[in-house]
């Protein structure tokens, strides 16, 4: 079974999705109006995206006898659209550290199926990023 380290871990996981789903759908709402129809696609379709992520999270939590978390982490918003771009980008930056050693300690525990999950759900996050890297050096 899965050390409680590696539970632990994947409810900060679960705990970052719920942030940035809520994060970047309120951004989608909240950019509207400000001359940013690109951004305000892109964060609605990635506030989708995480919320996914935190499904499969939950599930694989409970399977391994946790209790998936329902807490957010900290949301931050931003007043301008550089400004949200800036936390979003930082926000995926913080989940790319997390979920390499996510995926370090799942190999370590030879738990494959967290490992298979977290290496997917990472390559999402580095598409994230690269998208929010670029829309900053647009604007
Ligand atoms: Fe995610
Ligand atoms: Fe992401």
């Amino acid at each position: 079974m899965a050390s409680k380290k590696l539970i632990d871990m994947l409810n900060m996981a679960a705990a970052r999705e719920i942030q940035v789903s809520i994060q970047y759908i309120w951004q989608h709402i909240m950019c509207r109006g400000m001359d940013s129809e690109i951004a305000s696609k892109v964060f609605e379709e990635f506030a989708i995206a995480e919320m996914k992520h935190y499904e499969k999270i939950a599930e694989r939590i409970d399977y391994l006898g946790g209790n998936p978390t329902t807490k957010p982490t900290e949301i931050k918003y931003g007043d301008t659209i550089n400004e949200m771009l800036e936390i979003d980008k930082l926000a995926e930056e913080e989940a790319i550290k997390l979920y390499r050693q996510i995926i370090e300690t799942a190999e370590s525990e030879k738990d494959y199926t967290t490992k298979v999950l977290f290496e997917g759900i990472l390559k999402d996050e580095e598409g994230h990023h690269y998208k929010f890297s670029t829309l900053l050096e647009k604007g």
